[in-house]
């Protein structure tokens, strides 16, 4: 039996149909419920939810032997599991973005309130820019119109949380996309499983 950890969520769901396109779908899945495991024993699967952010401690520490995480999540908390597949979904970017009227005063301690502390330190780091960074846990976009920091590292998608709170996009750190993941030690003991599975979830990526 392989254990894969989904996200909550629209990518958890979006995640699954992937699966299921796969030939590991599982009955009840899709329906209106709270169960929080799946499995189809004939296929050998089961799935659990998880918060997203918690995916990738439940490879990490082999409570999973998969899962399917953001690439932000693994640039901030840089787990020890093998990345083996760039699924495609969940496409967005990592940006740095301001007030509309925002200009940077280049000798000041640049404030920047983020979710991401690891890669907002990396970037100013990488620009020798001095940088104050404040760690926030969600609505990011609050913090420049409320004086907290001149600029924030948040998840771009359709842009629309920018343009409704008078935000503009200064620039892009980098593309973010899902990630199927696997434990290390699951890929050597579940090896032909994993394997299997992960050519499948491939050929559907493919399509
Ligand atoms: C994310 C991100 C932005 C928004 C971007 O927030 O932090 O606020 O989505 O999407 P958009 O460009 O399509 O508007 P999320 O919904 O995860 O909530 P939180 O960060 O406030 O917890």
């Amino acid at each position: 039996m392989l254990n894969i950890a989904l996200p909550k969520g629209r990518l958890g769901d979006k995640a699954y149909e992937a699966f299921a396109a796969a030939g590991y779908a599982c009955p009840g899945f899709s329906e209106e419920n709270r169960k929080l495991i799946h499995e189809n024993t004939d296929a050998g699967i089961r799935f659990f939810l998880v918060k997203p952010s918690d995916v990738a401690i439940y490879v990490e520490h082999g409570a999973a032997d998969a899962g399917v995480v953001g690439k932000d999540i693994l640039l901030e908390t840089e787990p020890d599991v093998y990345e083996l597949i760039d699924l495609k979904i969940g496409k967005c970017r990592l940006a740095v973005a301001a007030l509309n009227n925002y200009t940077e005063n280049k000798g000041a301690v640049l404030r920047v309130a983020t979710k991401f502390m690891r890669i907002a330190q990396k970037f100013y780091a990488s620009r020798s820019r001095e940088a104050e960074i404040i760690k926030l846990n969600g609505s990011i976009e609050l913090a420049p119109i409320l004086g907290l920091s001149d600029v924030i590292v948040d998840i771009v998608e359709s842009g629309n949380t920018l343009r409704e709170n008078d935000l503009k996009e200064i620039e892009t750190i980098t593309q973010i996309s899902a990630r199927f993941i696997a434990n290390r030690s699951s890929f050597i003991f579940k090896s032909d499983a994993l394997t299997a599975l992960a050519d499948k979830l491939r050929e559907v990526n493919a399509l």
